[in-house]
Parts: C-alpha cells; structure tokens; sequence
C-alpha cells in the first residue's frame, strides 16, 4: 500500500494509516488512508483538501449517516473563507455556496426520488465543467451524476473515523497529491 505513506501525520490532522483497517483493496487508482481521531481532524484534513481544488472538481462522499461527510465539506468552506452557516443540505439536496473564487455546490442526495425530481430541479445545469462539487449519497443519483475525480470515503472506527480518498482522473490526482505538501 505505497500510498498510505503519501499521508504524512503532522501537527494539524492526527492520523494513524496503521490503525486503518478494510482499505486494502487494488483499484489500480491512487489512494490515501488516515484515521481521523475527531471532528478538528476532520476539518483539518478538509482544510487540507481545500488547498488542492479545482474548477469542475467532482467529488463523491460516502459513508452513512453521521460518518462526517458534511463535516468535511464545512471544513472546506471555512478554509475558503466562507464564514456563514453551512446547513446540511438534507431536505433542500443542494446548497449553493461562493467562497475562495469558487462556485461550490453541495449535494445531499438521500432524499431524491428520481430522474424527475432531478430534472425538473435543474440539477443538470449546474454541471457546467466550473462549479466544484461536493455529493453526499452520489449513488441515489444513479447515472445522472458525472464520474468523481474524487473518492472519499468516511466510517466510524474507534471513537474516529477511518478515511479513504481515491483519486479517478489527471485532476483528482493532483488534487490528492495536493494533500501530502
Ligand atoms: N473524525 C471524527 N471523529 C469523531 N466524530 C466526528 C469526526 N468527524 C466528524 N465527527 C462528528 O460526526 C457527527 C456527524 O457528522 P456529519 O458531518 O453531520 O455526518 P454526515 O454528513 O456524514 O451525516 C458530527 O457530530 C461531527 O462532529
Ligand atoms: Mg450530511
């Protein structure tokens, strides 16, 4: 697993690669694993990401309910700068967000019905290769979601969460190499 070495621990985000355990899986794609003790090292590893972000970045949040995913995507817009309230885009699927030059779009797809719900919300116009995406519950979207050039997953693990970003295409893996400056 030479990736998990690509994670260093430093004074901001506690992490533990060896305590991460069911992520050794090959996929051929560029991986890091850490193990986040708390909610600061969420935010920290988020404040992280938020360094590497691109236009058009696409990334998939998974993991069940209360694992951390809009708890990274706060941390990322506080380290764009955004000081407002970050709700939890549970009923509303999308919150819209401008911070740090970008236009950032957060999803919660738990709730969608369907292809029509999807639609008739214009969804599909928000897919514009700028806006940066971050999706909790991409699989309810089915096909109707672009690819992720990023992976991330989140579970609980001790009193934690273990974490798992994978990294799909040229600008995914900047992204992720972004994260062991
Ligand atoms: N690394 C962590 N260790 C322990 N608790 C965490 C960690 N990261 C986030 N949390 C906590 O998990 C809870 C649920 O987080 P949330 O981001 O709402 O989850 P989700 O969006 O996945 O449902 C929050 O109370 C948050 O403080
Ligand atoms: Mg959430």
């Amino acid at each position: 697993m030479p990736d998990d070495s690509r994670f260093t621990p430093n004074p901001e985000t506690t992490v533990h690669p060896e305590l991460v355990e069911g992520y050794g899986g090959s996929t051929g794609s560029p991986r890091t694993v850490a193990y986040l003790d708390d909610e600061d090292a969420t935010l920290a590893f988020a404040a992280r990401l938020a360094g590497g972000l691109q236009r058009g970045l696409v990334v998939y949040l998974h993991g069940d309910l209360s694992a951390g995913k809009t708890t990274l995507v706060r941390g990322v817009l506080r380290a764009l700068g955004f000081d407002g309230r970050v709700k939890s885009p549970t009923y509303t699927l999308l919150e819209t967000y401008q911070a740090g030059g970008f236009e950032l779009r957060h999803f919660d797809l738990y709730r969608l019905n369907d292809e029509e719900e999807w639609e008739v919300a214009g969804f599909r116009d928000e897919f514009n290769g700028e806006n940066i995406f971050f999706i909790e519950w991409p699989d309810r979207a089915g096909s109707m979601l672009p690819p992720a050039d990023l992976d991330i997953h989140l579970a609980p693990a001790e009193s934690g969460r273990t974490l798992a970003v994978t990294a799909y295409s040229t600008q995914g893996k900047s992204c992720l190499n972004a994260l062991s400056l």
